[in-house]
């Protein structure tokens, strides 16, 4: 039976004022999928990790993925997946999506590419909803598209791909976890008019910002007075996060997705690591534990690595 192996990247949804409709992916961390093809409508998945996923299908996001993959088939086809997570579930980059959308990269591949990008992002959104409670594609779009992604409608799905100027990425993931279903209930459902028109500024700002590689538009476009007001309750240190990664350089940044993670953009290596220092610094003296990482935007989304 036919094996593939797929790299699928952790990725950064909303970009502060962008929320459900703006992402990009990241080259580290990422998750590994082997995947191999079964000779019957039946989904295997088998955890090579210790987060203790749910194996069963319905319960699974990749399993709910490739559930809904095989109603659209006729064929007597199922999978198995071996599933590596090194992006930990919870942790704000994308974790679900990455898992989801991978899988169905993945499936894809084994059935020699009978699905086109728009349909792959439908069928992971799928499995992106048993983790979230909610049909949002701004992970999963640039998982399987790599980049920065707009995603202007999602029913039906309009996904738009943005140029982007070199950008570099650093993250700060604080070792507590937050569910995206309950940082989603804790938002308001309805903003004041003002409000809307300074977040719909912000994100054709960051949009123009991203087309026209121009990094101070950038910088200043992301704002949110929606989301983070609300969200930043949850994340230890983030007003300070936030500041001293100003100060390092950085072009702005802040809540990754639904958090904890936290994410800063800068224009070039250098300063990311400062960055980095500094949000380190900050994390050290409140005595919290996290993870940090510095990369830059994937241009690639998941990928196949190897296949026989
Ligand atoms: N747009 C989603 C949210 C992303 O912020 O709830 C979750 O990763």
């Amino acid at each position: 039976m036919p094996v593939v192996t797929v790299h699928t990247p952790a990725t950064v949804a909303n970009i502060v004022c962008g929320f459900d409709v703006l992402g990009f992916a990241l080259n580290e961390p990422y998750d590994k999928l082997v995947m191999r093809l079964l000779p019957e409508k039946t989904v295997r998945i088998i955890n090579k990790d210790n987060y203790n996923l749910p194996i069963e299908p319905e319960k699974n996001v990749i399993g709910g993925a490739l559930l809904a993959m095989l109603r659209e088939l006729d064929d007597n086809i199922g999978f198995e997946i071996e599933s590596t997570k090194n992006i930990k579930p919870g942790s704000g980059i994308g974790s679900s999506a990455a898992s989801a959308a991978g899988a169905i990269v993945g499936a894809n591949a084994l059935l020699n590419n009978r699905f086109g990008k728009e349909d792959l992002v439908r069928l992971a959104m799928y499995g992106e909803q048993i983790a979230s409670g909610a049909r949002h594609a701004d992970n999963i779009a640039p998982c399987i598209y790599g980049g920065v992604t707009l995603i202007r409608s999602n029913d039906p799905l309009d996904i738009i791909p943005l140029n982007f100027p070199p950008l570099y990425v650093t993250v700060i993931h604080p070792q507590i976890e937050v569910k995206t279903s309950e940082a989603r209930q804790i938002l308001k459902k309805q903003v004041p008019l003002k409000d809307a028109i300074t977040q719909w500024a912000n994100v054709g700002g960051l949009v123009a910002g991203f087309m026209k590689g121009d990094y101070d538009l950038i910088g200043r476009s992301m704002q949110d007075v929606l989301i983070e007001p609300i969200r930043s309750m949850l994340i230890p240190g983030f007003n300070d996060l936030k500041k001293v990664s100003m100060e390092a350089g950085a072009l702005g940044g802040g809540i990754s997705g639904s958090g904890p993670s936290v994410f800063m953009l800068s224009k070039d290596e250098a300063t990311a690591r400062k960055v980095e220092g500094a949000m380190r610094r900050v994390y050290e003296k409140i005595d919290v534990d996290f993870h940090i990482h510095v990369t830059t935007v994937n241009s690639q989304g998941a990928t196949i690595q190897a296949s026989n």
